[in-house]
């Protein structure tokens, strides 16, 4: 830990567990090398401060009291969810408090010398970071590649890419390669207008601002960065994978389930356990489920699967198993709510994780050089997935819409037994690549370096 500076940054996380983790992590990052952290999280997903002592807290409300009746976030959330409609109205509802919080942060105490606001804020926060004469610097929590896609998303209109056609759905995206039509990163929503807005939005806020910090790595990325900074005149710094540049992260907090799981892994035979996870938002059809759960238990291959609460429509978790099926995996398979996945994939039992390819799942996965299964569901998931079987040659495509029992079995089963195919080895040569970069002349350890001398030019 470095001697502390005197200096204090301002952080704007997105509240979504996806977006949220990044921020943190980045926090415990700067706190480490001697600023102070100040978190302004909204009242929606609300975080718990006591998990993070080292940090101060601000909570911004977007009602005020008595006003919960026309709270329109929780009608979003009654209603089903429609993510486009809920980044709408977050950014709707949080634009004005956010100002006034950001206005109250910066009077006395120590100097503030920058915010960090999430990328999908867009330029919300450039006219309150300006008002109060702050620097602002964007965290883009997703994949260089997935962002170079959302900038083209003017060009790829113009081109009438979209909307996406059925019939065109294997076809290569010639200004975007290696991508196909179905891999470009948009979401099934009842505003698809907002999406367009929402991305330019965003490419228009990085593109404005005084940097762009990014969760990734050069080795892995370079050619996406450099396609960046050719187009945007602003400094970037790729300092991923950010929750390896130290231990003392997410990691430490473990409940009750996770001793649990961490017990059923033990059991295990090394590289023979199937992780399954779709992360913190994707939501599926109950026949897509119970399709996951007869492919899993007819792959016979031991398997870990997080079933989130929410996850599976119109359910409350995984009543619709029958007992039979439940009976059926005996200990061969486990469900449960949720998991410590940086404690998992870092297990010696996992041999594959069947992952929807969000950014943070990608990364953690190749850290743990665990090869993937790619059923990518929505935006950058389905660019991510791209690039992790065609570019990084690190995992295979299980395509969500050829998802059922039978193809499930196969691509379970051949994801699991040893074969000749190289993806074990390139997963542990990339695994030493993220290594590599965060070593001490490591690209990753140079560019935090350039950060933090770039953060305190911003002083006053
Ligand atoms: C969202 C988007 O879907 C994703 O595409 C984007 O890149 C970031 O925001 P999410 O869907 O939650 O994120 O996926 P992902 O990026 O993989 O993040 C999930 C996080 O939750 C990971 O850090 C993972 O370690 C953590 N997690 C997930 C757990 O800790 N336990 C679990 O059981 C499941």
């Amino acid at each position: 830990m470095e001697e502390r500076k005197g200096r204090r940054i301002i952080m704007f996380p997105l509240p979504f567990p996806g977006h949220f983790n990044p921020m943190i992590e980045l926090a415990g990052i700067f706190h480490h090398r001697g600023l102070s952290v100040t978190i302004l999280h909204t009242s929606y997903n609300s975080p718990d401060p006591s998990r993070h002592p080292h940090f101060t807290f601000r909570t911004i409300y977007h009602k005020k009291e008595g006003e919960e009746d026309q709270d329109p976030l929780s009608q979003t959330k009654a209603s089903g969810m429609d993510l486009v409609a809920l980044i709408r109205v977050l950014k709707k509802s949080y634009e004005e408090p956010f100002r006034k919080s950001l206005a109250a942060e910066v009077v006395g105490g120590e100097t503030v010398c920058c915010l960090v606001s999430d990328a999908i804020w867009g330029k919300n926060t450039e006219v309150a970071a300006k008002e109060v004469g702050v620097g602002r610097v964007v965290l883009r929590t997703g994949g260089a590649a997935s962002f170079c896609a959302f900038a083209a998303f003017p060009l790829l209109r113009d081109k009438h890419y979209f909307p996406i056609q059925d019939s065109r759905l294997d076809e290569p995206v010639i200004e975007l390669p290696p991508l196909k039509v179905k891999d470009l990163p948009v979401m099934e929503t009842n505003e698809p207008e907002e999406l367009y807005r929402i991305v330019n939005n965003m490419v228009k806020g990085a593109n404005s601002s005084s940097g762009v910090i990014w969760n990734t790595f050069e080795d892995l990325e370079r050619l996406s960065l450099m396609d960046f900074s050719s187009r945007f005149q602003v400094p970037i710094f790729p300092i991923g994978p950010f929750h390896k540049h130290s231990d003392n992260l997410l990691s430490m907090t473990k409940n009750e389930e996770d001793h649990v799981t961490t017990d059923w892994l033990d059991k295990q035979d090394p590289q023979s356990v199937v992780y399954v996870s779709f992360g913190s938002l994707a939501a599926i059809e109950e026949k897509e489920f119970l399709e996951i759960a007869w492919g899993l238990r007819n792959s016979e291959q031991p398997f870990l699967w997080v079933v989130r609460p929410g996850f599976v429509r119109g359910t409350e978790w995984i009543e619709s198993l029958s007992c039979g099926f439940v009976e059926n995996i005996g200990h061969k398979g486990k469900i449960v709510k949720w998991v410590n996945q940086l404690e998992v994939l870092g297990h010696p039992a996992i041999g594959a994780f069947w992952t929807h390819c969000g950014w943070n799942s990608t990364l953690e996965s190749i850290c743990e050089g665990v090869p993937m299964i790619c059923t990518p569901c929505f935006t950058d998931q389905r660019v991510n997935a791209r690039y992790i079987v065609d570019v990084w040659r690190v995992g295979m495509e299980l395509e969500r819409s050829k998802m059922d029992k039978r193809g499930i079995e196969k691509v379970v089963r051949s994801a699991m037994i040893k074969k000749d195919d190289g993806i074990r080895e390139r997963c542990l040569k990339l695994k030493e690549r993220v290594n590599v970069c965060l070593s001490q002349d490591g690209s990753s350890s140079k560019y935090l370096d350039k950060l933090l001398s770039h953060v305190l030019t911003f002083d006053p």
